[in-house]
């Protein structure tokens, strides 16, 4: 039977494209990402900020100046000695403070990603979307691409923003967004 059922190229091709997207699900963990920033900060955060750990954990917190201060001044220079110069930290500051400052959504710490074994085929999606997303605008993801990861955070913020999306829907929207709207790696 199942040989017979590959024997179409096409079908088989469909096969090794849906088995190899589904692995991808369980890997990408539910954590945030962030994108290493251009300009002065880049350098900023290159020469400071990345020997103990990575930048995607800024996007736990959305914290005015005085919050990331308090985060520097007692976890890093108190806790850990951290050196930093005065131009440093304010230029850092002010970076933090426009990207996860106060207006911004904090990556919620507790989502855990569900594991689904359905997926969303494209005409199901669609239906996903016009109902779930065209409440306070209309449908924007095929403006961008991102990886499931990248497209989890930005479903995640929709839902603190007050869309109505069960965790397993998510993962289903993530798992095909993921797919269709994907990017490939650079660097
Ligand atoms: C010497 C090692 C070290 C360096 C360098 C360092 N950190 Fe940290 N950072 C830590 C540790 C350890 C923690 C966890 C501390 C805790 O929770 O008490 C932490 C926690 C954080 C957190 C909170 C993470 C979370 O999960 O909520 C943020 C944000 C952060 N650091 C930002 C920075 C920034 C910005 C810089 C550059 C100025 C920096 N870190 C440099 C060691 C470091
Ligand atoms: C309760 C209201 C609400 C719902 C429902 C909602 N959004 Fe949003 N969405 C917003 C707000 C507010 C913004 C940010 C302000 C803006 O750009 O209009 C936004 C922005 C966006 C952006 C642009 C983000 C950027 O970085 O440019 C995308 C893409 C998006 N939403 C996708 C979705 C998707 C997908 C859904 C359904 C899963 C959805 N939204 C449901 C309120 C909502």
């Amino acid at each position: 039977m199942m040989l017979k059922f590959f024997r179409t190229p096409q079908l088989l091709l469909l096969a090794v494209v849906l088995l190899s997207a589904t692995p991808g699900f369980a890997q990408s963990a539910a954590r945030p990402q962030v994108k290493l920033p251009d300009g002065q900060v880049r350098n900023v955060i290159l020469k400071n900020c990345v020997s103990c750990h990575g930048i995607d954990d800024y996007a736990f917190h959305a914290m005015d100046r005085q919050g990331w201060q308090e985060l520097i001044d007692t976890k890093h220079k108190q806790a850990r000695n951290l050196q930093l110069s005065l131009r440093d930290e304010r230029i850092l500051l002010t970076y933090l403070t426009t990207s996860f400052g106060p207006e911004s959504i904090a990556f919620p710490r507790n989502y855990v990603a569900s594991e689904i074994t359905e997926f969303f085929d494209n005409v199901q999606a669609r239906v996903f979307l016009e109902r779930s997303c065209t409440e306070c605008h209309e449908i924007r993801v095929f403006e961008h691409r991102k990886d499931m990861a990248g497209w989890r955070a930005l479903v995640l913020d929709m839902r603190e923003r007050g869309a109505e999306i069960s965790d397993l829907n998510i993962e289903k929207l993530v798992e095909w967004l993921g797919r269709v709207r994907g990017i490939n790696p650079v660097e």
